[in-house]
């Protein structure tokens, strides 16, 4: 049985209070709160095993080491890939995703060729295309999504063609909460030769991934939203694609050998690993997996889903507030605006009543532009929200409508 409440007296900072009143942390979409045992295992790393990783032969650098190596380890396990040169260790999803779209694009685009990305991506899964397609002449295709949040995955068809060779989702829209039929995209992607990269920064922590029954070519994410710390993150790629792609960072730990001559680049996956390595944060994030897995998903998944539906229910009572996102099958995040409320002002409001959501474009200005604003309110839930949570985020709102009315 999962108990959000039970699951609360994890996260510390959860029984804090802001503006004097007790925390309502409904921004888990932008960072999710750590459980105590991701700030033990960092303070611990600190105090009692700091020492560069594959670099020395001393105790500490053996420690650290093999808890790096365990920490990819549980992670491999936890999205399905099939083997430790797949699961690269990053700052994030951007730079997971940048990785992609520097090095894959530099072997694989040419002049000509198309790449296609869906309307609703975050701006780290459209910027990184756009300059490489502008280096290399390659046009960029929409996948449009219609008003009610649906990603149009039919339009496929009529987008890819001979000349697609890459096709750029999310596993779940960080506004709409939409989680598109990825097993469609990949399949169609590579029956036209194409590949699919997935940003599964939302979806990895609403029920998880594996890549290998998916199939999808990259994956990327990002620890901190994932319960871990932030600056860490992963790129997953199937082995025979990372193989042929160019280096992206260079530096130490990277190289096979270095000379003048030559530079011959070290094996996967540390060809992609460049410098010395956020390897007490990606310990941490090993930790945050093994809670993770520790949980029941499906109970997880029922229970944000619950909280979700009842979130809605008690928002759409509001007079004049639209929900943007209503597909079936989405995730718990809910974005909002209320007829004649600034989004800024709703949330300055909440703020001073102790209610934590995000506000403005959350990276995804064409969303935006899809429906003809300049922001929105957006509260996103996590396992250890609950009903009162969502009572006090309506309580909230009704109180600011009055106010700013
Ligand atoms: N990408 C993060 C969000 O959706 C920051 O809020």
């Amino acid at each position: 049985m999962f108990d959000a409440y039970q699951i609360r007296k994890d996260f510390p900072l959860l029984g804090r209070e802001v503006n004097g009143r007790p925390l309502v942390y409904l921004d888990s979409g932008a960072t999710a709160q750590k459980p105590e045992c991701v700030i033990e295992c960092i303070d611990r790393m600190l105090r009692e095993n700091n020492a560069n990783i594959h670099r020395g032969v001393h105790h500490l650098s053996a420690v650290a080491t093999e808890k790096y190596e365990v920490a990819r380890e549980t992670i491999r396990e936890f999205i399905g890939a099939e083997g430790r040169e797949e699961v690269i260790f990053t700052a994030g999803a951007t730079a997971s995703l940048n990785t992609v779209a520097y090095a894959w694009g530099e072997k694989f685009l040419h002049e000509g060729d198309n790449i296609i990305i869906s309307e609703m991506e975050h701006h780290s899964n459209i910027v990184p295309w756009q300059l490489i397609a502008e280096r290399k002449g390659v046009e960029i295709r929409v996948l449009p999504f219609d008003d009610e949040g649906r990603l149009e995955v039919e339009k496929l068809d009529s987008l890819l063609d001979d000349k697609s060779r890459m096709v750029a989702v999310t596993q779940a829209s960080n506004t709409l909460g939409t989680r598109p039929d990825l097993k469609y995209i990949v399949e169609k992607a590579h029956s036209a030769g194409a590949v699919v990269v997935v940003d599964g920064c939302q979806g990895i922590v609403h029920g998880g991934v594996d890549v290998k029954a998916l199939d999808c070519d990259f994956y990327a994410f990002s620890g901190h939203k994932l319960y871990g710390p932030t600056g860490t993150g992963v790129l997953y790629g199937k082995r025979e694609l990372l193989e042929q792609m160019p280096p992206f960072m260079c530096g130490g730990d990277m190289v096979d050998r270095v000379s003048f001559a030559k530079t011959t680049y070290a094996p996967l996956p540390l060809k992609f690993e460049a410098g010395t390595a956020n390897f007490i944060d990606a310990v941490a994030l090993g930790e945050a997996v093994r809670y993770v897995k520790k949980l029941d998903l499906a109970a997880v998944e029922q229970h944000e889903s619950d909280l979700t539906r009842y979130a809605e229910q008690q928002l759409c009572e509001i007079e004049g507030l639209k929900i943007y996102g209503t597909a079936p099958d989405k995730c718990s995040i809910v974005s909002f605006n209320i007829e004649g409320v600034h989004h800024y002002d709703l949330g300055m409001i909440l703020d001073k009543l102790g209610v934590a959501i995000r506000t403005g474009q959350h990276c995804a200005e064409p969303v935006m532009t899809h429906y003809g604003v300049t922001g929105m309110c957006r509260a996103s839930l996590a396992m250890y929200n609950i009903r009162e949570d969502v009572d006090a985020l309506v309580a909230g709102v009704r109180r600011a409508v009055k106010m700013l009315r």
